[in-house]
């Protein structure tokens, strides 16, 4: 059974790397990587279903809708290629139960309905992703993307940390997410206070 699921684990694997490798906004197969061990170390913590875990953080971004689009797969596509796997039926409407409900921007829906501790532990890793110095180069990654400048009104990169990654240590299900976010949320907090002074004008400033 457990020579089964590495088994499954590795063709996911080899699957996702080829799917993202050269994916350009910051979804890509380092970022599945690093959020695959995060989500791993903290479902150790928690006694969860660890196949389940890894399977799901895998697959987590294929269907993201901001993904580039010759990356992006329907759920009906990753729920096909695990099946192809050997992942079993029950497996896989776990794990899309996951990934489909996990975003930011599902967070009011999934307030009706929890994730249960595996769609957490992901969640988790996947948030904690895009705080401290990862999540900073991933934000101007996907600006640089999108083509939207560094900072100002509108869409602007830098708008990006309140808009979004300043309430994400907020947000955190697990103790061990909790704990881990406290440090990233630290170092957000000193590159927007280092990036204020150097865009103001602050830094060189005669008196
Ligand atoms: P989620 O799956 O939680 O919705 P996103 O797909 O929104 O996550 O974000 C993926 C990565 O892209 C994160 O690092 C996030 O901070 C970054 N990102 C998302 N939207 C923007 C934006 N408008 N500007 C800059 N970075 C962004
Ligand atoms: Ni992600």
């Amino acid at each position: 059974m457990k020579e089964q699921k590495s088994i499954q684990l590795e063709h996911i694997r080899h699957w996702v790397k080829e799917a993202l490798t050269n994916e350009r906004t910051g979804h890509d197969w380092q970022h599945v990587t690093r959020v695959a061990k995060l989500a791993l170390y903290i479902g150790k913590t928690e006694n969860a279903d660890l196949f389940i875990i890894e399977a799901a953080a895998l697959v987590h971004d294929l269907i993201d809708a901001k993904i580039a689009l010759e990356h992006r797969l329907e759920i009906q596509e990753v729920k096909e290629q695990l099946a192809s796997f050997g992942v079993s039926h029950e497996q896989i409407r776990q794990i899309a139960d996951i990934i489909t409900t996990m975003s930011f921007r599902d967070r009011e829906r999934r307030a009706e309905k929890p994730l249960l501790i595996e769609g957490k532990a992901v969640q988790d890793a996947d948030r904690l992703d895009a705080i401290g110095a990862v999540g900073i180069a991933r934000t101007f990654m996907f600006a640089g993307a999108k083509g939207n400048s560094l900072y100002g009104t509108g869409n602007s990169a830098y708008a990006h940390f309140s808009d979004k990654l300043l309430l994400l240590k907020d947000m955190m299900n697990t103790e061990t997410g909790i704990k881990l976010a406290d440090e990233r949320h630290e170092f957000l907090l000193r590159f927007i206070r280092q990036f204020q002074r150097e865009t103001s004008g602050l830094d060189c400033e005669t008196s």
